[in-house]
């Protein structure tokens, strides 16, 4: 055959190859058989590997994984599926024991003991047992909500589906990790780019029998509801575990000090080629269930565990080019287009070079043949240039000193905590005009941990922005949908679903509100915590009006996590009337629900003021354990405190003084123990 009559052959199996993938996963419909289907995935295949000029993007030998479906039913998680705070460092993990002593209020000389297990990167999900029979499993999804894949799990040979132990709890989730042994990806190699691609794009599909054909696997670490609870640490459930029939690492290990951590950390690294599954680093977790509880949990992870990564996978590339991003914040970030290169699996063909500073430091130039390093989800960075590949053709790269976007004048900003200037250049926006910040800021907006909306991801926006239909946040909302569903790519049913997910959206939490707006150094935790503060919509509204906000940040000043930084940045925002439109537009939209509070703590609609360190407790904690029992923590003495809770550690005389005058109950460190029962 002639080189085109194979490129025509090569190219029309594809397209058919994709209409049957449309017919199949979108419109639930399929034209062929499952075997008609492998046969022409199968041919293409075949031709590629005849004709080693074949490639094409849509090829399954390409496509990272199956399509997900979208034909899942959501399931709230009855616990939350969390994820893990990373450590790269010895120092990470120094200040992760430090931290954990800090709140529990312990000295440092005291040990605690972690169980320490094997990270594989592969795809979480829960198995809910009830009465010993395997009944509903469940991705993780947003880590609140996931999918019921109960059936494609059930193909998983290791999953125990009936369980006749009498110490098996009446009911029980399992979670853990499904995965694909390397050996078994070398036999499908072909098709996924790498075992946790193959692993998540089997265990989406929306025919079981399409899952079952993959060798997965699943190893158990975790819980998520337990009734009742018959074990106390972690390091015991992972015993009784592998008692109920479930398969669990036999690399976990219980370890304490900094030295056990590191020389575990070291030893099971360095035989990380010789084990059948890719693993990504350890977890550690505070054995004792009983100190988990009293940890608790940040925004997305919890306090008492964190993955400590194992050095990152590296790789050397040509720099093609340097291209400028500019993110939501602002920042202009230098990013080397590089010659695409698997590195551990996974082909990269962008690494960041962080700013310009950098950039001179370590004499970066287009053309330079350069290291790349990647460590798991982390954006892919340019390490060092080979200097001994350097040619006479490489070029010395210009920072812009204009924003690529808007073409204002770039400026470094002056960082008061580090008392110098900023590494990053940013473009000022003063107007908050900028496109490309515009952009990225739609994009955040509906990311996971914002409005989440499913199914609308970065692409989507970027595809709708070149179309002009998206500007401001609002506008998602007043989408056309008849007029998505004509285009490129798009259908009745896939606008319909998009629609639906859009309209799903409206309902969100204050605190998941403020974090969505993308009001510069207001992440997760700091969203939370303005939100705890205002309450409701209508309350955090009144940030828009200049006499009301003066006073407002004021007080804000006062709270756990807000500084000046934030205040400044709340002023900086709300002092341009277009962020009051966008803003207010925006909550025309939606439903927004209020913070919520526990209505059955024993603080409930009650405020509490510390002064004094506890003897039993960090300041930490027992802010958290008021606030889980209902109650709003005050900085101030005022009319409206309900409770001072005086330690015995250096309290303020000044501010029991004026509680005093007040009227205000005053507890001290006993009676504080006595209310919480402790
Ligand atoms: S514990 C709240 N244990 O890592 C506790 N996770 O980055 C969160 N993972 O979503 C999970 N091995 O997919 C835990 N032994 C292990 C794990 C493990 C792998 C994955 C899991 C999780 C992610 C967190």
């Amino acid at each position: 055959m002639q080189r085109k009559e194979v490129e025509k052959s090569y190219i029309n199996k594809i397209n058919e190859l994709r209409k049957h993938d449309k017919a199949y996963f979108k419109q639930d419909k399929p034209i062929i058989s499952d075997r008609d289907y492998d046969e022409i995935k199968k041919e293409i295949l075949n031709l590629e590997k005849k004709y080693s000029y074949l490639k094409n993007k849509n090829s399954p030998s390409q496509k990272v994984g199956y399509e997900p479906s979208s034909k899942f039913k959501k399931i709230e998680h009855e616990i939350p599926m969390l994820s893990l705070a990373n450590a790269f460092s010895k120092e990470n993990i120094e200040d992760f024991l430090k931290k954990i002593k800090n709140f529990l209020n312990i000295k440092d000389s005291e040990k605690i003991t972690f169980s320490a297990e094997p990270k594989i990167d592969g795809i979480s999900a829960s198995l809910k047992y009830i009465d010993g029979n395997f009944t509903l499993g469940l991705s993780r999804g947003d880590g609140k909500t996931g999918e019921d894949i109960t059936n494609n799990l059930k193909t998983i040979k290791n999953i125990p589906k009936k369980i006749n132990k009498p110490n098996f709890p009446k009911i029980l989730a399992v979670r853990g990790e499904v995965y694909i042994s390397k050996s078994d990806f070398k036999k499908i190699a072909k098709q996924f780019s790498n075992p946790r691609n193959a692993a998540g794009g089997s265990l989406r599909q929306k025919n079981p029998n399409e899952t079952k054909k993959i060798p997965l696997k699943f190893l158990a670490y975790g819980f998520g509801i337990v009734e009742p609870k018959n074990f106390e640490k972690q390091s015991e459930y992972l015993k009784l575990l592998k008692t109920w029939g479930f398969n669990t690492s036999p690399l976990n290990r219980l370890v304490s000090t900094i030295e056990d951590i590191e020389k575990n950390h070291r030893m099971i690294e360095s035989q990380r080629s010789t084990i059948d599954y890719d693993l990504d680093g350890l977890v550690y977790k505070v054995d004792n269930l009983k100190l988990q509880n009293r940890l608790g949990f940040v925004t997305n992870s919890p306090r008492w565990a964190v993955a400590h990564k194992f050095s990152a996978e590296k790789g050397f590339s040509i720099i093609k080019s340097i291209e400028i991003q500019v993110g939501r914040t602002g920042a202009l970030t230098p990013v080397a287009k590089i010659e695409p290169t698997n590195i551990g699996g996974v082909v990269v063909s962008n690494a960041t070079l962080h700013n310009e500073d950098e950039i001179k430091r370590k004499d970066i130039r287009i053309g330079d043949t350069v290291c790349i390093q990647r460590a798991g989800d982390v954006i892919p960075q340019v390490l060092y240039v080979d200097k001994g590949k350097r040619n006479k053709n490489t070029k010395k790269f210009d920072f812009p000193n204009k924003c690529p976007s808007c073409g204002l004048k770039t400026i470094k900003e002056f960082n008061y905590s580090m008392k110098k200037k900023d590494a990053v250049t940013r473009c000022p926006d003063p107007k908050f005009n900028c496109k490309e910040i515009l952009r990225e800021k739609l994009k955040h907006f509906v990311s996971k941990d914002a409005l989440n909306i499913d199914g609308f991801g970065k692409k989507i926006i970027q595809n709708f922005w070149d179309l002009n239909m998206i500007k401001y946040p609002a506008d998602i909302f007043n989408l056309n949908f008849k007029k998505i569903s004509s285009l490129n790519g798009w259908g009745d049913l896939s606008a319909t679903n998009l629609e639906k997910a859009i309209k799903k959206s409206k309902k969100i939490s204050l605190a998941k509100l403020i974090f969505a707006i993308g009001i510069r150094h207001i992440g997760q935790e700091n969203a939370k915590t303005l939100a705890k503060y205002f309450v409701n919509i209508k309350k955090f509204e009144k940030l828009f009006d200049r006499k009301k906000r003066k006073k407002i940040l004021n007080y804000l000043l006062e709270l756990d996590g807000i500084g000046e930084t934030q205040v400044n940045s709340l002023e900086t925002f709300f002092l341009n009337s277009i962020n009051i439109n966008t803003v207010s537009n925006l909550v025309k939209e939606l439903n927004v629900t209020d913070f919520k509070t526990n209505k059955f703590g024993i603080f409930y609609e009650k405020t509490i003021m510390f002064t004094g360190g506890l003897s039993k407790m960090s300041r930490a904690e027992a802010k958290a354990l008021a606030e889980k029992e209902g109650g709003k923590i005050l900085s101030t003495a005022s009319k409206k405190l309900d409770y001072l809770v005086v330690g015995d550690s250096k309290p303020t005389p000044k501010k029991v003084e004026k509680a005093k005058q007040l009227n205000i109950k005053i507890l001290d460190e006993n009676s504080w123990y006595g209310l919480l029962n402790r």
